[in-house]
């Protein structure tokens, strides 16, 4: 029995998806901006491809830019934005529950003289909307808010957010990595001025990613060369990935109402489980603001590293929290943001669950983690 439980951090890549990518690499390997029939051919994928991203996702073909994932999108849009709109300001503001894709950028930022306003969060993750509102001022070039967070799921309220916005001059992105495929987002429906997308954690491959922009948005491009992505993202398309993207997106989002159901079912069945078997936890986060793929739990009987590696040499993986600080001493920066008990975040654990989780899955998990409090709980 193996189980794969960290989805959150990555998925597979699905079937679909590996033919379509074949098929371009063996058959459409043009270069798209070559301008003889191979190189043709390769255009008509891109523009395919970008004109199906944009339709599912509610944006103009032309509001879209291909990059490498969302580390680039984030970069991007961030330093970006607050570069070519110095002259409005010197104040910008985040979360404290950033991926560190936004929040190291936001520290450099911060290095070089910006003023940088890190927003608190409860402790369900959700950030402090009555402190956004006070700190954002006439001087606010940009707010970075992520859609739902990674580690723990919690999902925040982008309308009131971009309602507090509406009044001042400030732009708007929003890091919506973990939303896609949970949520029906049409990027024409919000105020949002950047949105960062990655294909990997939606049964697409890695590597790949869009930073969406509306089109009046001032934002300088940091990668120069060629003139691909309408002169704004300089080197040759990724394009076996990029159309493995689109194909991973149309997926995501045909079978996004049918998968929500199943991983809310298993998310609940997972806490009544570990609730019957007496295991005592509390969930990290929000039950009702939240998607289903992330359940991050507090186990107050046991270190993380030693739950981490019990479950994997159980065959269960999971992960602390966000996948670039496993391996690391550090206690995750969300939980130390969420809550005021330093211990709780050395003994927290994210379950990311997707379409391919059953419910035998959830019970052999439920087991592994009964077996393991059994065997502390007798040692103590
Ligand atoms: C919320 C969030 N933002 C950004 C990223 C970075 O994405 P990528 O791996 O495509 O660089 C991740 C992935 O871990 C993420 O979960």
């Amino acid at each position: 029995m193996e189980i794969y439980a960290d989805y959150a951090a990555t998925t597979p890549v699905k079937p679909e998806v590996i033919d379509v990518m074949t098929k371009m690499y063996q058959t459409h390997y043009g270069n798209p901006s070559s301008i003889h029939t191979i190189g043709r051919d390769a255009r008509k994928y891109l523009d395919q491809s970008r004109r199906q991203i944009a339709q599912i996702l509610g944006a103009k073909p032309n509001e879209i830019i291909f990059t490498s994932g969302a580390t680039e999108s984030n970069n991007t849009a961030i330093k970006g934005i607050v570069k070519a709109n110095e002259q409005l300001g010197n104040h910008i503001i985040t979360s404290k529950i950033e991926h560190h894709s936004v929040l190291h950028v936001f520290e450099q930022l911060e290095k070089e003289g910006y003023d940088v306003t890190y927003l608190d969060v409860d402790d369900t993750g959700a950030i402090d909307l009555d402190q956004l509102a006070e700190t954002i001022n006439d001087q606010t070039i940009l707010v970075s808010i992520m859609f739902v967070n990674n580690e723990v799921g919690t999902v925040q309220q982008i309308y009131d957010i971009e309602d507090i916005i509406a009044d001042t001059h400030a732009f708007f992105h929003v890091d919506a990595v973990q939303a896609i495929g949970h949520l029906d987002i049409k990027f024409e429906d919000f105020n949002i001025d950047a949105m960062s997308i990655t294909a990997h954690k939606f049964g697409g491959p890695k590597g790949v990613g869009a930073l969406l922009i509306k089109d009046h948005l001032p934002i300088d491009f940091m990668q120069l060369g060629g003139e691909q992505e309408f002169k704004r993202r300089a080197g040759t398309e990724n394009l076996p990935q990029i159309v493995g993207m689109a194909k991973a997106l149309e997926l995501a989002d045909e079978n996004r109402d049918n998968n929500n159901l199943h991983l809310m079912n298993l998310k609940e069945q997972f806490l009544v489980k570990l609730q019957e078997r007496a295991i005592p936890f509390e969930l990290n986060g929000s039950m009702t603001s939240s998607t289903g793929h992330i359940v991050n739990l507090y186990f107050p009987f046991i270190e993380v590293e030693t739950m981490l590696t019990l479950l994997d040499l159980a065959h269960i993986y999971v992960s602390s929290g966000s996948a670039c600080t496993a391996g690391s001493t550090q206690p995750s920066h969300v939980l130390a943001a969420m809550y005021e008990d330093e211990e709780r975040a050395h003994h927290s654990i994210r379950f990311s669950f997707n379409e391919l989780t059953t419910e035998d899955d959830i019970n052999n998990i439920v087991a592994e983690i009964h077996k393991i409090y059994f065997k502390f709980k007798e040692e103590s």
